[in-house]
């Protein structure tokens, strides 16, 4: 943990002109700098930044926040690896809140590991290049598969020498561990002996994300029936299989760049492709692919082309893959290679033109893959046909976004011949499903799922009436709350001063609150400060630790300089805001009570309905009234704005 002290001064630090600099170049424009966004692509800059605010937003992709929040999209880091990230830039002494003794021990222990992963990957390294075995035994095997000086070295590629304790020797020899070799699974101790795991192979190093050495595959170099082919890395602190993609520390960059990633099965398949010119590829290294790799790829791109054999083997795997993909609300193509081949090999055959080529012309979407698979054997077999068909459905609809699972409906319906309303039906009917939902819960719709099991998610973000107009009082809180409010608004001998003194106030007053949970925080947060005769600043409620908070404060404070507006009319439409800006908030503030009354209206109709329906007619005429001083009330308010609303 980073204290909030500690937070505060390196955000003072880096200012965001500063930091967003490094990577984008900026033109200043009026107050704010514009440039090309670096999260999506784009010729004409829509990436805005305000170094008054301390924010940028791109008005293309809709992506914004603090300096912090920039270094997070930017660097794909957490956010305390984003704030240590900047403290090393602006020379800032990070003081960590004191870790318990477990946590200490834990990396201690973690850090110890990756010592000892690094030392290895160096030494492999060293004698594939320079001892003589390396070179005539290692050294000949790649270059005799075709793989090249350079691909080896930006790979990290090793050799462990045959003699069976090559490297616990040498590891041992300069003052490494014992414990932290068997740990790291390099060495294995079995009675008496220690012996190496990988003699006699050739190394792949497995790398993080930043490129630390978390574990090793080791191939073996003759063929031989009785020992595995590959040997990899125990599970072990630093090395959980199931979330380590081979490749993507390598293929990071150009995963962004090409806003795709290939997914093949093996290390030699990564190799081959990223030498034929093809950078953005990983591999799950022979275990089934799993929801974790696959959210590791979501950091860098929503697509994802599964590049597998095409044998049974390659075929099963894909269609697994495709259906764990679908589930991320991620996009998925397939190739498939001839029988026979894998990525390794095939693109070793063609030129690097004709592999790109190939890929380009047999990349098929989910369902054209499915079909054509599934369909293949059925013949004519209508009970087949139709399992082939629900088969199909049934990964359109894990997928959770109900636009593009009706995109997929459509195709599905033109492929197969099927009319849309049938295949729509099969979708719903599964989504109706209990099981069909354990199965495949949504990530982000979390207990939503459970608590309302029918509703579907698109409906639950449904916004409360008054949505609207909290949102334009928040806006105006932060923007414009410590501006002087001219409006006569104050109560006899304290007259209201600040626009957020109003707004508080006014809503203070009537009692009302705010249905949105986050705008309600902001304003409670506002309310606190005001009370207390101190105004918080937009820069509060940009910085604040609730993320939900930073960037709705981003948002909306980015909203008023839209660069529609910014371009053609900047300064006519920030100067004539400010000059309105008594109307404006009087405006919201009549809004918002205005909707806030239609509420309770509704709320008091549908009381009258049922007291009607039970013949109370005392209750009737008691709610009657009560909704008649509401009209008047309404009646008032629409005359302030002058008819404005609609009663
Ligand atoms: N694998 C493994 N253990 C094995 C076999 C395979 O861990 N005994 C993993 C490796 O990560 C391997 C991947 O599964 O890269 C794919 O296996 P395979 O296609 O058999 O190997 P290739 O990568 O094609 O290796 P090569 O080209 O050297 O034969
Ligand atoms: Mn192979």
């Amino acid at each position: 943990m980073i204290d909030h002290y500690t937070i505060e001064r390196i955000l003072d630090a880096a200012q965001i002109i500063d930091v967003v600099q490094e990577y984008v170049t900026l033109k200043k424009r009026g107050v704010n700098y514009l440039g090309l966004c670096p999260f999506h692509n784009e010729k004409t800059p829509s990436f805005t930044v305000s170094p008054a605010k301390g924010i940028f937003k791109c008005f293309g992709c809709g992506k914004g926040g603090n300096s912090v929040n920039f270094i997070m999209e930017h660097e794909h880091l957490s956010y305390p690896e984003a704030l240590k990230y900047l403290a090393r830039k602006y020379h800032i002494e990070v003081q960590e809140k004191e870790l318990t003794v477990e946590e200490i021990q834990r990396q201690t222990e973690r850090d110890s590991l990756l010592v000892v992963t690094s030392y290895a990957a160096r030494k492999f390294s060293e004698w594939l290049h320079h001892s003589d075995e390396g070179i005539s035994v290692g050294l000949t095997y790649f270059s005799e598969r075709g793989f090249r000086d350079e691909i080896l070295k930006k790979f990290e590629v090793g050799y462990s020498p045959s003699s069976f304790d090559a490297l616990t020797a040498a590891a041992t020899a300069d003052g490494y561990r014992r414990e932290y070799l068997v740990k790291s699974g390099l060495s294995v101790e079995k009675e008496e002996r220690i012996f190496d795991r990988f003699h006699g192979r050739v190394i792949f190093p497995i790398h993080s994300l930043s490129g630390q050495v978390l574990g090793f595959g080791g191939r073996i170099l003759r063929s031989d029936a009785k020992a595995a082919k590959y040997l990899n890395s125990p599970e072990s602190d630093i090395y959980h299989k199931s979330r380590i993609l081979y490749g993507i520390f390598q293929a990071r960059k150009a995963i962004i760049k090409e806003d795709r990633c290939f997914m093949v099965e093996g290390y030699t398949d990564v190799l081959s492709v990223h030498q034929a010119g093809i950078e953005n590829v990983v591999a799950s290294s022979g275990t089934a692919l799993t929801q974790e790799q696959i959210r590791l790829v979501k950091r860098f791109t929503q697509n994802i082309t599964i590049l597998y054999d095409g044998d049974e083997a390659g075929i099963k795997a894909s269609l697994r893959g495709i259906d764990l993909v679908l589930e991320e609300g991620m996009n998925v193509r397939i190739v498939l290679l001839p029988d026979g081949e894998d990525p390794d090999s095939f693109s070793k055959k063609l030129s690097v033109e004709e592999f790109t080529r190939f890929l380009g012309e047999h990349e098929t979407d989910f369902i054209r893959f499915k079909s054509e698979l599934l369909l293949k054997d059925t013949g004519s077999d209508p009970v087949k046909r139709a399992e082939a068909i629900r088969d199909i459905v049934r990964s359109i609809a894990v997928i959770p976004e109900v636009i593009t699972r009706t995109v997929f409906i459509k195709e599905c319906s033109t492929i197969m011949g099927l009319s849309e309303a049938v295949l729509h039906n099969e979708v719903t009917k599964l989504l109706g499903q209990q099981q069909f939902r354990d199965r495949n819960r949504y990530p982000d719709a979390g207990d939503l799922q459970i608590a309302k099991p029918r509703v579907p998610r698109e409906i639950i973000e449904k916004r409360a009436p008054s949505f609207y107009s909290e949102k334009e009082l928040v806006r105006l809180l932060l923007k414009y709350g410590d501006r002087v409010f001219s409006g006569e608004a104050g109560e006899g001998d304290n007259p209201v001063v600040m626009v957020a003194d109003f707004i508080v106030h006014e809503i203070v007053r009537d009692d009302l609150s705010m249905s949105n949970k986050v705008f309600g925080e902001i304003f409670s947060e506002f309310r606190f400060h005001v009370e207390q005769g101190i105004f918080p600043g937009d820069q509060h409620f940009v910085r604040h630790p609730d993320p939900e908070i930073s960037q709705l404060s981003v948002d909306l404070l980015a909203d008023s300089y839209e660069p529609a507006r910014i371009w053609s009319e900047r300064q006519s439409y920030i100067e004539s805001e400010d000059r309105m800006l008594t109307e404006l908030v009087q405006d919201a503030v009549l809004m918002f009570k205005s909707s806030k009354i239609k509420e309770m209206r509704a709320n008091l109709l549908e009381k009258i309905s049922a007291a009607s329906a039970a013949g109370e007619m005392e209750t009737l005429s008691h709610l009657q009234k009560q909704v008649n001083a509401l009209n008047k009330l309404l009646l008032g308010i629409s005359k302030d704005l002058g008819g404005r609303i609609v009663l």
